[in-house]
């Protein structure tokens, strides 16, 4: 029983080892849209002057381009993986048309 119990414990710390590690890997080669605020900059929207909102606005939602910091690799969309040197887009990312 006291055997059991302890190979249950090596196994279960293996397994959270091993998730790990496949965490840190992954985080390599993470997609360009999981990126942390301060790893990429977003362009400010143009603002339409006659609505006050975005140019592109389609529905309630608008887009702007995204860049990656400099030497951050990350995947397009395209599962392409890239580092970036800071003036490449990443990703477009969605915004909200109003209260930009
Ligand atoms: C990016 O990486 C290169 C090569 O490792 C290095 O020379 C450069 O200073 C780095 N740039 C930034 C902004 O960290
Ligand atoms: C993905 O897109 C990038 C940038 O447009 C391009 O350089 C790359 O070749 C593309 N990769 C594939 C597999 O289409
Ligand atoms: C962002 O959206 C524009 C317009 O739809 C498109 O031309 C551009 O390729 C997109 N860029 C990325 C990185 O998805």
């Amino acid at each position: 029983m006291a055997v059991c119990l302890r190979c249950g414990m090596w196994s279960l710390l293996f397994c959270c080892v091993s998730s790990h590690l496949k965490a840190v890997l992954a985080e390599d080669s993470e997609i360009c849209e999981n990126l942390r605020l301060g790893q990429y900059l977003c362009k400010d929207p143009k603002i339409d002057e006659a609505t006050q909102e975005p140019e592109n606005c389609r529905d309630t939602t608008a887009w702007v381009e995204c860049l990656p910091a400099p030497n951050i690799s990350c995947r397009l969309s395209n599962g392409t993986e890239i580092k970036f040197n800071g003036e490449e887009v990443g990703f477009n990312k969605t915004i909200p048309c109003r209260n930009v």
